[in-house]
């Protein structure tokens, strides 16, 4: 749709919409006051942020491209995703003709020492395919860069690469004719013709002999800002397109792990991509109803990549540490408190890595890696969801040594899984007095909860630690439920809460919503924020309630007062943008009913003659986007005209609307 169609139509709703200037509503419409001439407490421009965990293919299988799985063999089963190609194709191919073995004894990197040996029998194209990551997602035109390190055993073989699509027609091929006698860097880019969401990748060894193979990697030219080996352009792109204020990282439970030895460790995800070594997945095996026996961790997408993603987008760091503690819903594992130290060295030296000059240990590493500058990391996670005692006084052993060093350094806690619970309420007692700076909470809970919890924090306690409202979303089933949706009642249930969130912004200062991506064909935990396949991916509604939000951030949240008759769903909360003088007003019906709503602005001394006002509505608080329907419930962009300080407006039902107007105290 072109955009002028776009504003036309838009233009049209508001006209449908906003009550005529003059036409009072009934006598017991709603009234919605802001005192716009008040000052306002001032609140944290950069609330609103993200939270990214690899679950659900979020990085491996995801936002890092990389479309070979299992390229370095080290998967406990080796040959995971690898299958033997036998000469010719399809139903009429003859396989044994070449030999698959995982050899260890001559690997071309110690670190990660498995490599894929072929022993091809035949002179004819014989070899082994990859099936990629549910398969491999191809786009004609685009430019797909192979990269091999290889060494020939015996005979003089060339190498065939090929894309090959379901049907086993070939995309596109390359061959790579001298092979060297010593494990060396081989590259060829292919060039498909044709789109493919579920493509295959052949290395067919031609004229008979014996070839290793390791660190096999395939990753489209196209990733965000070009860079080689980089993440996926559409998906990093939504990512930017929210302006986060922050960028959680990595978990979530990735953080904790099972078991202590399958934590995730910083320091094993950088430096070259050759020598991370990869750990499982703890979403691999956590549901026994959603097993994904294929999902490892590899690091592609490491603590260097995390941080250069952010300064990309614009997001403060804001990296979780594991404090000591396995998974508490797992094993619990608990590192005894005199051994704590490697721990809590870690975290120091990530401040470094992070910050440090280039003449320090760890500010020379990112150096190396292409960064001298530092990354201005000024936030650090102690621990994910952690709970009791034994939490408690691991976070205050890291809190002593990570103040000591970085006094400035802002430091969260966990209050748990459950935003009320006595694991909550101890927390929250605890990290008073120790203190945290800030309290990260969770809440997974059905729509209901988030309209009720739009005023929990309207008498929170303002001394004391701030809130980091880390991980939330709507359940329209239950938790972990599978049948959960990304539905607009969900995402208005959101932005019901979030606009108590704001209103109460200077006591809670940062919120992201959980999960943040989900693969179609590879989820473990829904709902998600942004879905993806292997070639597109959409926002949700939930994903335009945050863009919304962090696109329309203010510097102050303004005092307003909203009453409504029983039984409508209204909820608001109003900000102050310092730099373009704008109020900025969010309105959430979340009622099948249009609402009218008596507005009231008249504490200005002048408010500008027009608004712009955006909607995010839908027929249904069942409507969903899609793959097919991406934008379905997205939100439409029109020009209000404001007749007078105060005036009447009709909120659609089932709708988040914001209005920025200009407004002089
Ligand atoms: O967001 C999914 C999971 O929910 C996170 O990994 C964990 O912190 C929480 O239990």
């Amino acid at each position: 749709m072109s955009i002028k169609k776009n504003v036309r139509q838009s233009l049209a709703i508001i006209g449908a919409l906003c009550a005529l200037p003059g036409v009072a509503l009934p006598a017991d419409a709603a009234t919605l006051t802001v005192s716009v001439g008040q000052p306002g407490v001032p609140i944290n421009r950069g609330m609103w942020g993200i939270f990214f965990e690899d679950i659900n293919f979020g990085a491996d299988g995801g936002l890092y491209a990389e479309l070979v799985k299992n390229r370095s063999f080290e998967f406990p089963d080796a040959l995971m995703g690898w299958r033997e190609q036998g000469t010719g194709a399809g139903a009429t191919a003859i396989s044994a003709q070449s030999r698959l073995t995982i050899q260890t004894n001559a690997p071309f990197n110690s670190v990660n020492p498995h490599y894929l040996r072929i022993q091809a029998a035949s002179p004819a194209a014989c070899g082994a395919v990859n099936e990629g990551f549910r398969g491999m997602g191809v786009k004609a035109g685009e430019q797909y860069d192979f990269s091999v390190q290889v060494r020939k055993m015996t005979g003089s073989p060339q190498l065939l690469v090929e894309l090959v699509g379901a049907d086993g027609k070939v995309l596109a091929q390359e061959k790579i004719n001298k092979l060297p006698a010593d494990w060396q860097l081989k590259k060829v880019t292919l060039h498909p013709k044709t789109t493919v969401a579920q493509a295959r990748l052949n290395i067919l060894v031609v004229g008979g002999g014996t070839v290793d193979l390791d660190l096999v990697s395939l990753f489209p030219r196209h990733t965000w800002k070009q860079r080689p080996g980089g993440l996926r352009a559409d998906m990093v792109q939504l990512l930017a397109d929210l302006k986060p204020g922050f960028l959680r990282f990595p978990g979530g439970c990735v953080v904790e792990g099972h078991t202590l030895a399958n934590r995730y460790q910083w320091k094993t995800t950088i430096g070259p991509i050759a020598e991370r070594k990869l750990i499982l997945n703890r979403w691999n095996d956590e549901f026994k109803h959603r097993p994904t026996p294929d999902y490892y961790q590899t690091f592609g997408l490491g603590f260097f990549e995390y941080f250069q993603l952010c300064e990309d987008i614009g997001a403060a760091p804001l990296p979780v540490l594991n404090c000591g503690m396995a998974c508490q819903f797992n094993s619990g594992e608990l590192v005894p408190l005199d051994q704590l130290d490697p721990y809590i060295q870690d975290a120091l030296d990530l401040v470094e890595f992070a910050n440090g000059p280039v003449t320090s240990v760890w500010g020379a590493r990112r150096a190396a890696m292409g960064h001298p500058q530092p990354f201005g990391l000024n936030m650090l996670g102690i621990g994910n969801e952690q709970w009791g005692p034994a939490y408690l006084e691991r976070y205050d052993r890291f809190h002593a040594a990570l103040k000591a060093k970085y006094p400035a350094l802002l430091l969260i806690a966990s209050a748990g899984p459950s935003p009320s619970d006595q694991n909550f309420q101890l927390a929250w007692a605890k990290l008073r007095v120790l203190p945290a700076d800030l309290v990260d909470e969770h809440c997974y809970a059905n729509p209901p909860w988030f309209f009720t919890n739009a005023h929990r924090y309207d008498n929170y306690d303002r001394r004391g630690p701030k809130v980091f409202f880390g991980e939330y979303a709507a359940q329209s089933d239950r938790t972990v439920s599978v049948k959960n949706r990304n539905n607009l009642e969900c995402a208005l249930a959101e932005a019901a809460c979030m606009t108590g969130l704001e209103r109460n912004g200077d006591v809670v200062q940062m919120a992201s919503y959980a999960p943040l991506f989900a693969h179609v064909d590879g989820w473990q935990w829904c709902p998600d924020l942004i879905w993806m396949d292997n070639l597109r991916s959409y926002g949700t509604p939930n994903y335009y309630v945050q863009k919304l939000f962090a696109n329309n951030a203010g510097d102050m949240a303004l005092p307003l007062q909203l009453t409504a008759p029983d039984g409508i769903k209204l909820f608001a909360s109003a900000t102050r943008d310092n730099a373009t003088g704008e109020m900025i007003l969010k309105v959430v019906n979340g009622g099948n009913a249009p609402a009218g709503v008596n507005l009231d602005f008249s504490g200005a001394k002048k408010i500008a003659p027009r608004a712009t006002v955006f909607t995010l509505a839908g027929r249904s608080g069942r409507d969903e986007n899609s793959l097919t329907n991406p934008q379905k419930i997205s939100p439409e962009t029109a020009r209000l005209k404001i007749p007078a300080p105060q005036f009447p407006y009709t909120f659609p039902a089932n709708s988040l609307t914001v209005l920025r107007l200009k407004i002089t105290k």
